[in-house]
């Protein structure tokens, strides 16, 4: 070749953020401080490259071409290295399931998600808030991080069976979620990444299978006993089983799937979102003010329900800044399909995609004071529909959260029944820690209650 000829295509190289150390890549930069590393990213360029391990990663760092991966170039992505991970614990749901599999379950499972369904869910997680909230008696301090917990396992276990109380039933998701499934951090692991290299290398191992066989078998004695009864009991596993149509029905196995699935997506998400949001408001007199003039007005003193949510609207800006401060779903992550284009770089087939909506969240270019907790920031009639690319806690495109509005219920009923009767403060100084794993959520939230003066 003429030393001075330009190849016609050469492709354009992200460029690598400093900081790679040998054998770990930037993986001891990630583990030490995620969220002020994926932060930091962005002054590198709109596309960079991480390493974790030998392993290359992509992240987008540019909220246009955020947009690109979630919606017009969706078709070239699956979900990647973390989902992978997943579909060990939660078989091939809708969270993992990827191409026509993916369009076939979500085209079944969305109907149990109608707005007319989640009407009637919204009961059911008032009143369950509502019983809960009213064991927290005035001038008692509670550590709220595990009793949101077990408010959204009883919540999900109440919408997807109208008999809940099966007592197999609680104890085998108890012992299913208490296994602690490493899939961010197999997402993350340099040790992983180089033992799909050097197989002899031990790498991450699959957890105790057991607490999974015990639920699936549960869920196969209820759904047997569903198919024989036939009829809707107005719960969201009647609707996973009468879904029908040209894509036919889900099977035994995969109405399994789902229902594993939504045990996982449905609670740890919704308990770090309303977490964020009670730790927010307890530093924030002013804020709990509006709160409580808004439900005086809207309630009157009655329980909330489905009908007032649209009156519920600096509630709902509350909530839509706590998950842009802390979106539950920090990270997410793609893998490429096909070729791909990104901002000019170009990607090779099988390249790992990350994007943060936390990064996104507090960049200064989009929110003015990024780090400062702000429900103003949002229009009042606006929150419900914040710009999708800048705004992600619930992701955009074909994968957005199915869950999504009934997130919006559950939290908004959640939040009415905490502060509606009680004012909250710190219970102390101790500095509540973000932990960082598939889900940000705050380390403890030990919070105490005050009696509202009349
Ligand atoms: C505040 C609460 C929640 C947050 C922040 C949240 C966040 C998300 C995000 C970001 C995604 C997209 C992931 C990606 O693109 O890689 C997602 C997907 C999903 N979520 Fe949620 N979620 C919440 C509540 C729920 C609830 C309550 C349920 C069900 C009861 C649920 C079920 C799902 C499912 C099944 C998917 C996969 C959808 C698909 O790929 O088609 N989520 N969620």
């Amino acid at each position: 070749m003429r030393p001075d000829r330009v190849p016609e295509r050469f492709p354009l190289e992200a460029p690598v953020v400093p900081g790679r150390v040998p054998l770990a890549g930037h993986a001891a930069r990630l583990h030490r401080d995620a969220l002020r590393f994926v932060r930091g990213l962005r002054q590198y360029g709109p596309v960079t490259r991480i390493y974790i391990g030998p392993r290359p990663v992509h992240v987008v760092n540019s909220p246009d071409i955020v947009r690109e991966v979630l919606t017009s170039q969706a078709r070239s992505f699956d979900k990647g290295a973390m989902f992978d991970a997943l579909r060990v614990p939660l078989g091939d749901g809708l969270i993992t399931a990827a191409g026509d599999r993916h369009l076939r379950h979500r085209r079944l499972v969305q109907p149990a998600f109608h707005h007319a369904r989640i009407a009637r869910y919204a009961h059911v997680m008032s009143e369950r808030s509502l019983a809960r909230a009213a064991a927290w008696k005035p001038g008692t301090t509670v550590d709220l991080v595990p009793e949101i917990h077990r408010l959204t396992l009883d919540i999900l276990l109440r919408t997807l069976f109208a008999d809940p109380q099966d007592p197999e039933l609680h104890t085998a998701v108890e012992d299913w979620l208490s296994v602690k499934y490493h899939s961010m951090r197999l997402a993350l692991s340099p040790l992983n990444a180089w033992a799909e290299r050097l197989p002899l290398l031990p790498g991450w191992r699959p957890p105790d299978a057991g607490p999974l066989r015990r639920l699936v078998a549960v869920q196969q004695r209820i759904i047997g006993a569903y198919r024989a009864a036939g009829q809707d009991r107005g719960d969201l596993l009647s609707m996973l089983l009468l879904a029908g149509g040209p894509d036919g029905a889900l099977t035994d196995a995969e109405v399994t799937d789902e229902l594993i699935t939504l045990f996982l997506a449905g609670t740890g998400t919704v308990s770090a979102a309303l977490a964020w949001a009670l730790y927010e408001i307890s530093r924030r007199p002013d804020v709990q003010r509006r709160i409580h003039d808004e439900l005086d007005t809207a309630l009157a003193g009655r329980p909330p329900g489905f009908d007032d949510l649209p009156a519920l609207v600096y509630t709902r800006q509350v909530l839509t800044e706590a998950m842009r401060l802390h979106p539950p779903s920090w990270l997410l992550m793609r893998r490429t399909l096909r070729p791909v284009a990104l901002g000019g770089v170009q990607l090779s087939p099988g390249s790992e995609v990350f994007f943060s909506p936390y990064a996104l969240h507090r960049d200064p270019q989009l929110y003015e004071d990024p780090d400062h907790f702000e429900p103003e920031r949002w229009p009042p009639q606006g929150a419900a529909k914040a710009p999708r690319h800048t705004y992600l806690p619930f992701g955009a495109g074909s994968r957005l959260c199915v869950g999504e509005d009934f997130a919006w219920t559950e939290l908004t009923m959640a939040l009415a029944a905490f502060t509606a009767h009680r004012r909250l403060t710190p219970a102390d100084s101790t500095p509540v820690r973000p932990l960082v794993g598939t889900v940000l959520r705050p380390d403890r939230l030990p919070l105490t209650a005050h009696a509202r003066p009349s």
